[in-house]
């Protein structure tokens, strides 16, 4: 084991969306370093896209500290940094893609990194091929169906080869075979991860722990203890998810 270091870490970061007085993180402490692949299941509603987007600087914390690569971050300007180095895959797709076509979705980060053209475009093309979806470059991207759309946004975000990835709910609408694509890249990927789902075969494949989220505040894995178990059911040999 080498040193440890922090790339994210967050204390007693409290928020409120404007106009409630729901605390939706409430003195929350989180810390991911170096080489940590964290997966996160906890309730609809409790707090786990805000707390995505708190660190990349899209909801604003009430009260509490963000550090990113030991930096405290702020200001927008702090934040214009840490968006260049952290990927996030929003959780709805439409959120992260607004270019005519697919090609110019995914060159959009890269080229907005200070990558030439050719080299976004070829960074784009490498990307969209490792996800199975380079037959897709010219495509309209608001015509594509819920799941196309989802690998896109996921090339989007690997294309900017960011340090790290807080990826929100990546497998929504994924087909199996997909699934097992987006697996095997994670479990590739030399870079810290961080992955909000809400299915445990997936999160067990590609994180080696998880936390769950209640008011507001991080339950770590000492304190939830998901488990795999033999089972039978209705759907027999059909491969399934468990939810
Ligand atoms: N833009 C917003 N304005 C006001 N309240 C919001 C807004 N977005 C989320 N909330 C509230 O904040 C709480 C947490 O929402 P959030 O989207 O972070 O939950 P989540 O854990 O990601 O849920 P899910 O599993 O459904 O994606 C919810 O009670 C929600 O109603
Ligand atoms: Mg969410």
């Amino acid at each position: 084991m080498g040193e440890i270091f922090s790339i994210i870490k967050l204390e007693d970061l409290s928020f409120s969306y404007p106009g409630s007085d729901t605390k939706v993180l409430d003195h929350l402490n989180l810390e991911i370093n170096k080489g940590d692949k964290i997966g996160m299941m906890a309730p609809n509603g409790s707090g786990k896209t805000t707390l995505l987007h708190t660190i990349m600087g899209l909801c604003k914390p009430d009260a509490g500290t963000i550090k990113v690569f030991g930096n405290l971050v702020q200001h927008e300007k702090d934040f214009l940094a840490v968006r260049s180095k952290i990927g996030l895959l929003f959780q709805d797709s439409d959120d992260q893609l607004f270019c005519p076509t697919v090609l110019d979705d995914v060159a959009f980060g890269p080229l907005n990194l200070g990558f030439s053209r050719q080299e976004a475009i070829d960074l784009s093309r490498k990307t969209l091929e490792k996800l199975g979806i380079l037959s897709f470059e010219q495509s309209v991207t608001h015509r594509l169906s819920g799941g196309q759309k989802r690998l896109v946004a996921l090339a989007a975000v690997l294309a900017m080869e960011p340090e790290v990835l807080l990826l929100d709910e990546p497998t929504a609408g994924l087909d199996n075979k997909v699934k097992e694509k987006l697996i095997h890249i994670l479990n590739t990927l030399d870079i810290s991860y961080f992955v909000i789902s809400h299915e445990f075969d997936f999160v067990s494949a590609v994180t080696d722990r998880v936390y769950s989220m209640e008011n507001g505040r991080i339950l770590t894995d000492e304190e939830i203890h998901i488990h795999r178990h033999e089972h039978v059911h209705k759907h027999g040999k059909h491969p399934h998810i468990h939810k």
